[in-house]
């Protein structure tokens, strides 16, 4: 199988944890496009669903899928997004899509998060992805020094040449080189760092079930 229908298998498959008459939460990438595409067929289940992006609240309004505004709607049931990493304790590298903000936003609004990712995502620790983090644009450079002291090289993500500008007018850092030995602990420590808005180790919102997509079918990891 090729990784876009692992992708497409655990895209659907992650129906099965959406709650009729329950807004759903709405993560962001290629494997959450083809969940948001499963989720067409049930659309007349549930009243819509809060989204992480422009991305793919332009591919739900597609689909006819009404999309609330995140302080319009209570506690969601559940958060379906996928991951740049995963690791044995649900603990995920997020943000390759540049979408981190918003999807740790929509992911604490949720009860239960629940990662749907193709197998190689899966690793033992994480830190070989490069590390995504949003920050403020006057911080930069100050920020890349900081994670040199750390013995990563951040460099600034480009689009066509330019900063990359994300949903919220930021810039997004790609971290290389580190190994995140203690997920909680590094996501508390990068938090205080003035000018980061949010870093993409998602460990205070980690994933409470993941739905790994494998030649053998969906392992479900708890
Ligand atoms: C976007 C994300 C995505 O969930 C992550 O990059 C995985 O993407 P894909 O499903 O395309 O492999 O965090 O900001």
């Amino acid at each position: 199988m090729t990784q876009d229908e692992l992708k497409a298998m655990v895209g659907r498959a992650a129906l099965d944890y959406v709650e009729a008459g329950q807004i759903v939460g709405v993560g962001t990438g290629s494997t959450v496009n083809h969940f948001i595409d499963a989720l067409a067929g049930i659309k007349d289940r549930i009243p819509g669903a809060v989204s992480s992006s422009e991305a793919s609240t332009a591919r739900l309004a597609r689909h006819g899928i009404a999309v609330f505004d995140c302080n319009a709607v209570g506690e969601l049931a559940v958060y379906i997004d996928g991951a740049d990493e995963i690791d044995g304790a649900g603990c995920m590298i997020k943000g390759g899509g540049a979408a981190l903000t918003r999807e740790k936003i929509v992911a604490a609004q949720a009860r239960r998060f629940v990662c749907i990712a193709d197998a190689s995502k899966r690793v033992p620790v994480l830190g070989h992805f490069p590390l995504p983090v949003e920050v403020i644009p006057m911080a930069a450079q100050r920020i890349v020094r900081q994670f040199a002291a750390l013995g990563g090289q951040a460099t600034l993500r480009l689009q066509d040449g330019a900063p990359l500008v994300t949903d919220n007018g930021q810039h997004i850092l790609d971290v290389r080189g580190l190994a995140i030995a203690d997920p909680l602990g590094f996501e508390s420590a990068v938090n205080q760092w003035p000018g980061v808005v949010t870093v993409g180790v998602f460990a205070h919102q980690r994933a409470s079930v993941c739905l790994l997509g494998t030649a053998d079918g969906v392992q479900t990891l708890r």
